[in-house]
């Protein structure tokens, strides 16, 4: 048995004394209780930090250049298809002037409008990489930021 004592405000000097008595099995029940309570309070908080939600934190300004951010997307996904070996449909991918020369149609990058770039419309929601699997968001928000940052050459 556990002896629990709560002294109320109030009621003359010393307050109010209350004792009860709970059988153990209670008292383990309660006491997992509130640690269950707070340990789903610090996950939520993000206190924990819970696989899955892997996306790097960045801020809300982050402006991707192409030497580092833009260009290994690139080569990784796109060269092999755009690149010195083929170049489907005569766009080439493998370097920035090659890149915003654009295809045998036009340019396919905008600079300053990524809803207007035909590359970023081929990400989001066409069938680009062909037979590769697409892209991740992250890696298409990182194109479509340095089309509207600009397009440049950094
Ligand atoms: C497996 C080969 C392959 C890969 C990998 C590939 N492409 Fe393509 N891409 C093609 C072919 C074939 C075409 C022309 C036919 C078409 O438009 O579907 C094309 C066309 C395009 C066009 C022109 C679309 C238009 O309508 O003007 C863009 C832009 C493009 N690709 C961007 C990319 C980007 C960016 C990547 C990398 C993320 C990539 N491609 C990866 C094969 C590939």
């Amino acid at each position: 048995m556990y002896r629990i004592h709560l002294r109320l405000p109030g009621r003359g000097v010393g307050g109010h004394k209350v004792a009860f008595r709970i059988p153990a099995t209670l008292a383990a029940v309660i006491a997992l209780a509130v640690l269950a309570t707070a340990a789903t309070g610090l996950v939520m908080r993000g206190a924990v930090p819970h696989l899955g939600n892997a996306q790097p934190e960045r801020a809300p300004e982050w402006t991707p250049t192409y030497s580092t951010d833009v260009k290994p997307i690139f080569d990784r996904s796109c060269v092999q298809c755009h690149g010195p070996r083929r170049a489907d449909k005569g766009l080439r991918l493998d370097s920035f002037q090659r890149t915003m020369a654009g295809d045998s149609y036009g340019t396919v990058v905008i600079p300053g409008d990524s809803s207007l770039s035909a590359m970023v419309s081929v990400l989001k929601y066409g069938t680009m990489p062909h037979g590769a699997s697409k892209l991740t968001a992250d890696e298409i928000e990182t194109i479509s930021r340095w089309i509207d940052a600009g397009a440049k050459n950094e």
